[in-house]
């Protein structure tokens, strides 16, 4: 059985008062960087009481040792995430209850920004980015007649298109870099999807402005599809782990290595 804890941490000084709503700790009574760190742990649910662990030990350990230690490192200088996430997976690892082990960490610097470490996945970190595009498609088969298109599509098929704001995270997978402590630099991270994908999506009619889309009806998985087969092989030495693509805030399609 998994248990995931999501914990809201402010870096910065401690304080005496829990009384942030958001369950922030510290409260955010000044401005600090917010991170988000979830853990999943593993084990057997006690027969009696049915918990896998009391989820206040899992926030104690974040609170009391995580919170001051990322502050601590934060203080001497700039601090890349894999280097966070692995001093908080050293810490939870060793301080989770008897018989309960850590499975996953999630440490979120900003929204659009993940870190994740696995177990078993010795010295790999993966990181994982999102971006948005804008664009229009038209679902259509140009095999289907205009009934099966209006059949298999609805309005989705409407002739002239219809919109959306499509959310892609990119996750890729390696081991930080001896010298730079680094997965892959972040900037060329953007870059190279910014280059690849986003300036050939945005802001564009699929159908009719991108090649790709010209004969493939540009489904979500389609779209997913195209993405995945744009960016492999180009983040080396870290690979691309997986794609995912909202297309509404209730669909996604993902492929992984
Ligand atoms: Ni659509």
């Amino acid at each position: 059985m998994k248990l995931m804890r999501e914990a809201r941490l402010s870096i910065g000084p401690a304080r005496t008062q829990r009384t942030n709503p958001w369950a922030g700790w510290p409260p955010a009574t000044h401005l600090a960087p917010y991170i988000t760190l979830q853990v999943v742990v593993e084990g057997e649910p006690d027969p009696a009481s049915g918990y896998l662990c009391d989820i206040h030990d899992i926030d104690g350990v974040l609170f009391d040792y995580v919170q001051p230690r990322l502050f601590a490192e934060t203080q001497r200088g700039p601090c890349a995430g894999e280097h966070l996430l692995s001093n908080t997976w050293g810490i939870v690892s060793h301080r989770l209850p008897p018989g309960v082990r850590l499975q996953e960490l999630h440490l979120a610097i900003t929204p659009y920004l993940i870190y994740h470490h696995y177990a078993g996945a010795v010295g790999m970190i993966s990181i994982t980015q999102s971006f948005e595009f804008a664009a229009a498609h038209r679902l259509y088969c140009s095999d289907y007649t205009p009934e099966q298109n209006l059949q298999a599509f609805g309005k989705c098929s409407n002739p002239n298109g219809h919109g959306h704001n499509y959310i892609l995270e990119v996750t890729l997978r390696g081991e930080p870099d001896r010298t730079t402590g680094l997965v892959y630099a972040l900037p060329k991270f953007e870059q190279l999807v910014h280059d690849l994908v986003i300036d050939s999506l945005d802001h564009k009619h699929l159908n009719l402005d991108c090649p790709e889309f010209t004969r493939l009806n540009p489904s979500v998985e389609n779209i997913t599809r195209v993405i995945w087969d744009k960016l492999q092989g180009k983040f080396h030495p870290a690979v691309l782990a997986q794609v995912r693509v909202w297309e509404t805030p209730k669909t996604y399609a993902q492929l992984n290595a």
